[in-house]
């Protein structure tokens, strides 16, 4: 543990979970609990429920749960020490500051923030070096003063430089393979992952160098190689080029989103500048949000040849959701962002993006291209792709706007739009829950989970279940480890609270979701003594059906080698287990 546990305790304590999320997202008072739509998944009924009694929160739809520290590592991207940090001061909790043991963790990010730092060194090294990779790169237009903002550099023609590069300086293969910056062979040994490419290094918002992206300098394939997922880089939450943008972006208003590191470069040279790249992977809510910390408004631009227009609309819906105004430029056929400025130059480019369409006009027009607008088959068609969008749109008015000028396209009245829209899906809602759950509950998975529900009441209940089950018949491990962990705090005489124990299982996503799960789980049960029982009962089965079934293969078995000792210790053991099981 980084942090003592009592002092984890005293922050926990002295924080508010509603008044901390509410920061971040507002929240509705329904009965004891408050509501908001998940900000972890994309919803429109809000399916996300802060209990201040218990101090967790839980998603009914995406099942993302846990105490306030939980919330903030998820929502701020943090490790669990960062989280306890943020709210120490509020909570008027001193931190001794970097335990030994928080440096050691601190320091694996570090260690690879450092590896890739030499590693981009030795690339730009390498670049200047290497003519035939600076003649490239003033090919496709980048100065010599980009290439340095930019920290390109090339990795040269061999397989064990960089290795070597590190041997020198004591850094390991195993080091770098966690790094992402080699990779194993069947022999178990190594070799470097980036060769004959030019090197974009990806770098994040505190300007520390995440991973890499290398081009080949011809036609060969794979056109790029990227860094794989590490401990600290993944992609899917991250934006190429926001570090250089963020401030052009704040000064600008909105953010242009293109695909790929050229299409950012050569345009920021041009000073287009308030742009970021997704490097070619379909769009996040990760990345939304991070957006979000800029603007409010954003362009997508976009080659018409684009692979699946209709999917990459689609996924703009995630925009939306987060209140996003969001609009589409077109470029010709055949140009990308910095093939059109090399060609065109930057006021063209201007030109369109000025003349970007917002995404409902524009996913209209594409919509209605595809089906036949004045067949009634063709406009429910169009209705169906559309009505999702709109259903999107948090703002009332806006929304009604949308409704009226769908229909007028169509011409339909706005009545039958609006009962279509009414039938597209909400999300998950509690009641479904529970009604599943009452469903499911007999099996012994189930029952495990009402048993931990029960549990984290605390009090009485824990002595009852303690008496009762053995933490050996938990078949599920994390639901024996928090039962564990509920006994120990129990017999310890500390209160058990969800969000305490969440903290004694160091924070794991498991245990979070079970928790919270959980929790709301048992704010819905009515009658918990009866329900407690007959879970018991039914875990209680379910193992002496297990243990029968084992026994009855060992009888066999010593009944086939003639083991008349076994067989009778077996078979009183058998029949002893029957009858315990019919009480
Ligand atoms: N990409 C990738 N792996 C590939 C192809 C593409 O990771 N095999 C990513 C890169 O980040 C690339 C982006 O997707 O920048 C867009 O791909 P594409 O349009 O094919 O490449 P360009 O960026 O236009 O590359 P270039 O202009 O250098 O040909
Ligand atoms: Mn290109």
């Amino acid at each position: 543990m980084p942090i003592p546990e009592n002092i984890i305790d005293q922050i926990q304590a002295r924080t508010d979970i509603v008044e901390v999320i509410s920061r971040y997202i507002p929240l509705k008072k329904a009965g004891r609990n408050y509501k908001a739509p998940c900000p972890f998944h994309n919803e429109k009924t809000p399916s996300f429920v802060v209990s201040p009694d218990k101090q967790i929160y839980h998603c009914f739809g995406c099942g993302a749960g846990g105490n306030v520290f939980s919330f903030l590592m998820r929502h701020e991207n943090i490790e669990f020490p960062e989280a306890v940090e943020m709210l120490a001061d509020k909570a008027g909790v001193v931190l001794k500051r970097v335990s030994p043991e928080k440096k050691a963790q601190a320091s694996f990010a570090n260690q690879l923030y450092a590896i890739n730092d030499s590693a981009a060194q030795f690339f730009q090294a390498n670049l200047a070096n290497n003519s035939a990779a600076r003649d490239y790169l003033s090919s496709r237009g980048i100065g010599d003063e980009t290439a340095k903002k930019f920290k390109i550099g090339y990795a040269p023609d061999s397989w064990d430089l960089l290795i070597n590069f590190f041997k020198k300086r004591n850094i390991g293969d195993d080091l770098l393979e966690k790094a992402g910056l080699v990779i194993s062979n069947e022999r178990g040994g190594h070799y470097d992952r980036f060769r004959k490419r030019v090197i974009f290094p990806i770098i994040d918002l505190k300007d520390r160098i995440l991973g890499f992206g290398g081009r080949v300098l011809d036609s060969s394939l794979p056109k790029y190689m990227n860094s794989p997922e590490t401990y600290i880089y993944s992609k899917g939450r991250n934006l190429y080029g926001l570090n250089f943008s963020k401030e052009y972006i704040k000064k600008k208003k909105y953010a242009l989103i293109v695909e790929g590191y050229l299409d950012f470069i050569i345009p920021f040279q041009a000073q287009t500048d308030n742009m970021v790249a997704t490097l070619g992977t379909a769009l996040t809510i990760d990345q939304v949000k991070l957006l979000k910390r800029f603007t409010n408004t954003v362009i997508m631009v976009y080659d018409p040849d684009e692979a699946g227009e209709a999917a990459s609309i689609r996924n703009l819906d995630l925009f939306i959701s987060e209140d996003v105004n969001v609009y589409i430029a077109e470029l010709p056929a055949g140009y990308d962002p910095d093939g059109y400025i090399r060609k065109f130059g930057t006021d063209d480019f201007s030109k369109l993006i000025k003349a970007s369409k917002n995404l409902f006009d524009y996913k209209l027009d594409k919509v209605a291209s595809r089906f036949n607008i004045r067949t009634a088959h063709g406009k429910a068609a169009i209705a169906g792709e559309m009505l999702p969008t709109i259903a999107r749109i948090n703002n009332a008015v806006l929304k009604s706007n949308l409704v009226k000028r769908l229909a007028e396209r169509l011409s339909v009245d706005e009545e039958s739009i609006r009962t279509e829209l009414k039938k597209v899906k909400g999300d998950y809602d509690q009641r479904h829950y529970l009604s599943s759950y009452e469903q499911a509950w007999k099996s012994s998975a189930t029952a495990e989970k009402m048993v931990l529900a029960i549990l984290l009441e605390g009090g009485d209940f824990v002595t009852k279940v303690k008496n009762a089950l053995l933490l050996e018949e938990f078949k599920n491990s994390s639901i024996r480890d928090l039962a564990k962990s509920i006994f120990d705090l129990n017999s310890q005489d500390k209160e058990i609270t969800p969000a305490r124990i969440i903290n004694h299982l160091g924070n794991n996503d498991e245990a979070n979701i079970l928790i919270s799960e959980a929790v709301n789980l048992s704010d819905i049960l009515t009658d918990k003594e009866r329900v407690l029982a007959d879970c018991i009962a039914r875990i209680k089965k379910d193992n002496i059906k297990d243990q029968l079934e084992r026994l009855q293969t060992a009888i066999r078995a010593a009944h086939e080698s003639k083991d008349e000792a076994s067989l009778k210790r077996l078979v009183s053991e058998y029949n002893g287990l029957v009858k315990s099981g019919k009480q």
